[in-house]
């Protein structure tokens, strides 16, 4: 059984499929929207352990595919991987009718995301996140792109996808700490927009990242419906789309600190930004303090890092830190936006926070 999920974006509406043994029946859902050929890109370890299900299920359906496998990792979100697969893809002799299928995590759907938006001017793509920050996050919602010297995602495309399957099976070859740092955006839905989610991630948070797929399954689907309402309201963020930021500014410092490495994952960040967005919000007088500690709480408890001190050595001071939050590529007209939280489960965008206060919460640890 799977849940579909609608987001609802005109006439570049798209189903996100959410369930435990979708990518051997992946070719129920694709054939309907496979016109032409179809490519699949992947990476290396998802290639091993997971492409092979997906292109016997398509082949029985009577749909052929040819593969592409970039490396694993950040480095093929680049000018040089992105020139590779587009080459690749070339090979193929893809045209305007042909679906690419983007396997893997969020590098994969990013990356080829990207290509499929660019290559013949646009080809189709269908979204399969294999990890949890995929399921979630990245694989809904259209963001495409690459990385430069000058900083993360700088380069890229409003792309949205034809379809996102979500195989909840998928993750159980995904390593703990990934599942861990996938989970951080999961606790971001429930910590912007919706305390009872929230609630239901304290008591059942715990099984779904052992393994218990009926709570996994409604973990990741309560939270693709989040993203996809916020999509479907503000595509593009010129406003609400923001929300989705919250830990982000802040996280994002914190791995530019770490030379996004994998000292500390994007999830782990998103963590201890969080935790400091809520400090703040505390500090300035908005939040209460029992809610701050109430994340924290849940956020220690399944093994996800909240202070500063997890960076060791990397330790900024406060105005090293502002610095690195400056270059976010979310600061409009030179300032900082801040995404800040009035209680667990209603966040909000501000301009406004006094610096000496900032100072006052990344120093506080
Ligand atoms: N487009 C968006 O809206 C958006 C949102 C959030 C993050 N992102 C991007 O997503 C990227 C991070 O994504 P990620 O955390 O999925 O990282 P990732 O794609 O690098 O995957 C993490 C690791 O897990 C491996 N892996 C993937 N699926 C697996 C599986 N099922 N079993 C075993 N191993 C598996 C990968 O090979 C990789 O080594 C970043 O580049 C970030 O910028 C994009
Ligand atoms: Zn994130």
């Amino acid at each position: 059984m799977s849940e579909t999920i609608s987001v609802n974006l005109g006439t570049r509406s798209y189903d996100i499929e959410v369930g435990p043994g979708l990518i051997p029946r992946a070719a129920e859902f694709i054939k309907p929207r496979a016109r032409g050929s179809i490519a699949i890109v992947t990476d290396e370890h998802v290639a091993t352990v997971h492409l092979p299900v997906l292109l016997e299920g398509l082949r029985a359906e009577g749909l052929t595919a040819a593969s592409l496998v970039v490396p694993a990792g950040e480095a093929s979100k680049s000018f040089a991987g992105l020139e590779q697969l587009c080459e690749g893809l070339l090979d193929l002799e893809l045209d305007r009718s042909s679906l690419v299928i983007a396997l893997g995590g969020g590098v994969v759907g990013d990356l080829a995301g990207f290509a499929a938006g660019i290559l013949k001017r646009g080809l189709a793509v269908v979204q399969m996140p294999t990890t949890l920050l995929a399921q979630v996050d990245s694989s809904v919602g259209g963001k495409t792109g690459i990385n430069t010297r000058h900083g993360k995602n700088l380069i890229g495309l409003f792309h949205q996808p034809r379809l996102v399957i979500a195989d909840i099976s998928s993750l159980s070859t995904l390593p703990q700490r990934q599942m861990r740092a996938g989970y951080a955006e999961i606790v971001k839905y429930g910590a912007l927009g919706d305390a009872a989610f929230f609630t239901w991630l304290e008591e059942h948070g715990p099984a779904a990242l052992s393994g218990d797929q009926a709570a996994l399954s409604h973990a990741v689907a309560h939270s693709c419906r989040m993203k996809a309402a916020i999509v479907a309201r503000d595509e593009r963020e010129s406003g609400e789309r923001a929300l989705l930021n919250l830990g982000h500014t802040f996280g994002h410092a914190l791995e530019a600190a770490c030379g996004f490495s994998d000292q500390l994952l994007h999830g782990e960040a998103v963590a201890i930004g969080m935790v400091l967005a809520f400090r703040l919000s505390v500090r300035l007088g908005l939040a209460p303090k029992s809610d701050a500690e109430r994340l924290c709480r849940h956020l220690t408890a399944i093994g996800l890092p909240t202070e500063l001190s997890a960076l060791g050595p990397q330790r900024l001071d406060g105005q090293a830190f502002i610095q690195l939050m400056s270059h976010d590529k979310k600061v409009h007209a030179g300032a900082l936006t801040f995404v800040l939280a009035r209680s667990i489960g209603d966040a909000f965008t501000t301009q406004s926070v006094p610096t000496a206060e900032l100072l006052a919460v990344l120093s506080a640890d």
